[in-house]
């Protein structure tokens, strides 16, 4: 019997609108609002966008900024709704999409450790019993009740890499998240997601790093303007990507 792919992208598209014209305040915009006087431009995220990925893939991500990534991985992940075609998704995902996201800033680590794990569905008892190994691989013994809002962009990027990351999700989502770390816990989150590989986990990365991508995946898509141009193997698609860089 033929594999079925985990995630399977269907034609699609996401339109967002823009307000066309500036307007000073808020109270300026409603009267336009009332007198039909706001008008919007269409502008389109993604168009037309159809792939599959299937199950054990190392799928990454590719594309100059603004040409949608992050918005394809929130509608995979569900945040957005597509506005035209669909997405199947077979199995659980755990997303680290925005960093900080399922995080309050004016809780302390500790805190948000339960906060985000319950935002991920697991329940404080669950928490608790992995409550170690996410500060452990964290490495945040001394700054646990500490407010989030005092640590570096960095040191959220490793406890959301760490919470999201305790169980074996199918597929793990994983947003430039990795990018804002220092190089051991770079190669402390390749290491890990090497492992979450090794057991089955279908990974999606998006990398500022092409010899990141190079090194960990074997599928490449490569997004231009919100339309997929290519995708594929990982090699030929990024060696043709770094050409398109150059240029
Ligand atoms: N919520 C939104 N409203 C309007 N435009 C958006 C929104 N989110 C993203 N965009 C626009 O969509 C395009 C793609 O953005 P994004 O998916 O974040 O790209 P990437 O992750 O590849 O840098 C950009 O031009 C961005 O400005
Ligand atoms: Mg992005």
């Amino acid at each position: 019997m033929e594999q079925q792919p985990i995630i399977s992208i269907q034609n699609v598209s996401m339109r967002f609108n823009l307000a066309k014209e500036k307007h000073e305040s808020l109270k300026e915009y409603f009267i336009a609002l009332a007198h039909g006087g706001v008008r919007f431009d269409e502008f389109y995220a993604l168009k037309d966008v159809s792939f599959d990925i299937m199950p054990g893939d190392f799928y990454g991500l590719i594309g100059l900024n603004g040409s949608g990534k992050s918005t394809l991985l929130k509608i995979i992940s569900g945040v957005y709704k597509p506005s035209q075609g669909k997405v199947t998704v077979r199995g659980t995902i755990a997303p680290l999409i925005e960093l900080g996201a399922g995080f309050d800033m004016d809780l302390t680590a500790r805190e948000n450790i339960y906060l985000n794990g319950a935002v991920l569905g697991y329940t404080p008892k669950y928490i608790r019993s992995k409550f170690d190994e996410i500060v452990d691989f964290s490495e945040l013994q001394d700054f646990l009740d500490v407010p989030l809002k005092n640590y570096s962009s960095g040191m959220v990027a490793r406890l959301a890499f760490a919470v999201a990351t305790i169980t074996k999700p199918d597929i793990l989502i994983a947003d430039e998240i990795l990018s804002v770390g220092d190089f051991l816990f770079q190669q402390k989150c390749e290491k890990r997601m090497a492992e979450l590989m090794g057991g089955g986990t279908t990974v999606i990365l998006v990398s500022h790093s092409i010899e990141q991508i190079e090194r960990m995946c074997n599928k490449a898509a490569w997004l231009d303007h919100g339309v997929l141009r290519r995708n594929g193997d990982a090699g030929p698609i990024t060696a043709e990507y770094r050409k398109f860089q150059k240029t």
